[in-house]
């Protein structure tokens, strides 16, 4: 699996999301994705799906230490004594002693920032995480976390896909040093149909989603691409033996309008 170097991590570029996976579907779609050969998982304890992630590695039969790990704190749980307690509850319900990558999954206003990621490098220097970073912060949070944290901060998570613009804060992130890890990379399941990037994919025998993705990719970005169907893990990864050109890149790029979102 290719990589992505940030601050001293290495993260496999391509992930298997699992927000509103549930239950023995999630352990068996992770356990799965596993087996396809996914080497990254991306869960969160807002998900309450990291009993059934940790289930699915360990049926995988995949060695613990070649599977990359993410989980996020919720943003109700930014004080430090109570970070530290989601972080280790998160690890008790995975059944595992550390995450690859601790995230906080929304800033909260109301906790002062320093305190959070003060506590979020305790997580790392104490063992509990190898790496550390952060999921919707803007280019002026980040700045701000970055002045406060005595760790590297590896990435930053936020909604990306050909129909948003990012740009800004893409750059922002590379200023630093972080990778960018896109959240809801097929937009939703949206980019899969739509004309103009299935009109690429037709060049390579690849669907809408998968350029997507593979754009993504080639901006340097990690994606995490969920799906709930076993069937479309296969799909979803088989972004790695085409390459879109420098003409293709640029038009995809005029997609992005400023109501590109697709978040809920
Ligand atoms: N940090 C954050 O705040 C945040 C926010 C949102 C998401 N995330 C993370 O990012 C992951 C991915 O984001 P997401 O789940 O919002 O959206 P996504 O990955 O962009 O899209 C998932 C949707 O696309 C559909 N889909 C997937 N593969 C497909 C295929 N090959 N053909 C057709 N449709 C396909 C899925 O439907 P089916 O299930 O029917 O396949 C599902 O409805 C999440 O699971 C989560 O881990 C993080």
């Amino acid at each position: 699996m290719q990589t992505v170097d940030a601050n001293g991590a290495k993260i496999p570029a391509l992930g298997l999301g699992t927000w509103k996976l549930s239950g023995r579907h999630c352990a068996r779609l992770v356990q799965q994705a596993l087996r396809l050969g996914y080497r990254h998982i991306d869960t969160a304890e807002m998900y309450e799906n990291e009993r059934e992630v940790g289930e699915g590695l360990r049926a995988s039969g995949v060695r613990r230490d070649e599977v990359f790990i993410t989980t996020k704190v919720w943003s109700t749980h930014l004080a430090p004594g109570e970070l530290a307690r989601a972080a280790k509850d998160s690890l008790a319900k995975m059944r595992l002693s550390d995450v690859d990558l601790l995230l906080i999954h929304w800033p909260n206003p109301r906790v002062p920032l320093a305190e959070t990621i003060a506590a979020l490098c305790r997580m790392k220097q104490e063992g509990y995480a190898r790496h550390i970073g952060v999921s919707n912060f803007s280019a002026a949070l980040m700045d701000e976390a970055i002045k406060f944290a005595s760790e590297p901060l590896v990435t930053n998570q936020i909604e990306w896909h050909p129909f948003i613009d990012q740009r800004t804060l893409v750059a922002a992130c590379a200023r630093h040093g972080l990778s960018v890890t896109a959240y809801s990379p097929l937009a939703k399941g949206k980019t899969v149909a739509n004309d103009i990037l299935s009109t690429v994919g037709m060049n390579y025998g690849k669907n809408g989603g998968q350029v997507a993705l593979r754009w993504l990719l080639q901006q340097g970005a990690i994606v995490i691409p969920s799906t709930s169907k076993v069937e479309r893990l296969s799909e979803n990864m088989a972004v790695f033996d085409f390459e879109l050109t420098p003409e293709e890149m640029a038009e995809i790029a005029t997609l992005a309008t400023p109501t590109g979102s697709v978040r809920e």
